[in-house]
């Protein structure tokens, strides 16, 4: 069965106040939860205290510069995060639109992760919704891997070995539902990220395709997740705005969680 991962980007916001209180509220309401993947995506530089408060938090960073070290002002090297981090996250459409990163440097980045024995989380996603409506399977694959979606999805990935395509973990984040409140439905999730699924059969192979999580994110809520978590395929979430929320981010978790076991008792019945 393929990892459950629920995973938190809080963006640039919390004080470090915030920062425990989420952490820690989280923590102890999903104890239950071992099934899950937490992972919290908190600002940079709330990620050493966290780490200090919380040894069972799994955390990961928001991003990362391509080079190692030099004259790089204000940016951070994945060696940096080695014993505090175990993900990254790569490919933002924040980080494309507002900070203009290129498909090149989000290559550049996610070989950094990878060398560095890091799991990037590398976030696709289209400027508009496709339009699938009630096509087939194959016929969607075709408008994916002709849309910007699916060319990202190659040009990010370029030049990547089998074993390091098995380390990562994708998030499919439709640009127009992050932080619009109008998350994209299941279905429409289901069918892309099955033909993102599809395309990874073609640049890696049948077992990266099997193995590989590939979550949603965009506007994820309490009201939204269950949506999502009743498809096989969408292997978990990636929340920004609910994450910020102790309840909500944990009804979100559970929610997964369910899914999960009922799934796998299914499987075993
Ligand atoms: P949102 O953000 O849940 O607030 O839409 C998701 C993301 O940007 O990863």
């Amino acid at each position: 069965m393929r990892e459950t991962i629920v995973a938190g980007n809080w963006k640039m916001n919390t004080t470090i106040a915030d920062a425990m209180a989420i952490v820690g509220g989280v923590l102890r309401r999903n104890d239950e939860f071992g099934r899950v993947k937490v992972i919290f995506l908190p600002p940079s530089i709330w990620l050493v205290p966290i780490k200090e408060r919380y040894r069972s938090a799994m955390l990961g960073a928001q991003n990362i510069y391509s080079h190692l070290r030099g004259p790089y002002t204000g940016e951070l090297s994945v060696e940096m995060l080695h014993a505090i981090a175990k993900y990254v996250l790569v490919g933002h459409s924040e980080r494309r639109t507002v900070f203009g990163e290129d498909h090149a440097l989000i290559n550049a980045k996610l070989k950094t992760v990878l060398q560095a024995n890091l799991r990037p989380i590398l976030a696709v996603g289209e400027e508009a919704k496709l339009n699938i409506g009630k096509k087939e399977k194959r016929d969607i694959l075709a408008l994916v891997k002709k849309s910007e979606l699916g060319r990202s999805l190659v040009s990010a990935t370029r030049g990547l070995s089998h074993s390091q395509w098995s380390k990562m973990v994708l998030a499919y984040e439709p640009v127009w539902a992050i932080g619009s409140g109008q998350a994209a439905s299941g279905n429409y999730a289901n069918s892309i990220i099955g033909a993102l699924r599809a395309m990874v059969v073609q640049l890696a192979n049948d077992k990266v395709a099997t193995n590989i999580p590939i979550l949603y994110g965009g506007s994820v809520s309490r009201y939204t997740a269950p949506d999502f978590a009743q498809f096989e395929n969408i292997d978990g979430v990636l929340v920004g705005n609910a994450s910020l929320r102790v309840a909500e981010f944990s009804n979100i978790i559970e929610t997964f969680a369910l899914a999960r076991a009922r799934r796998k008792n299914e499987n075993s019945a």
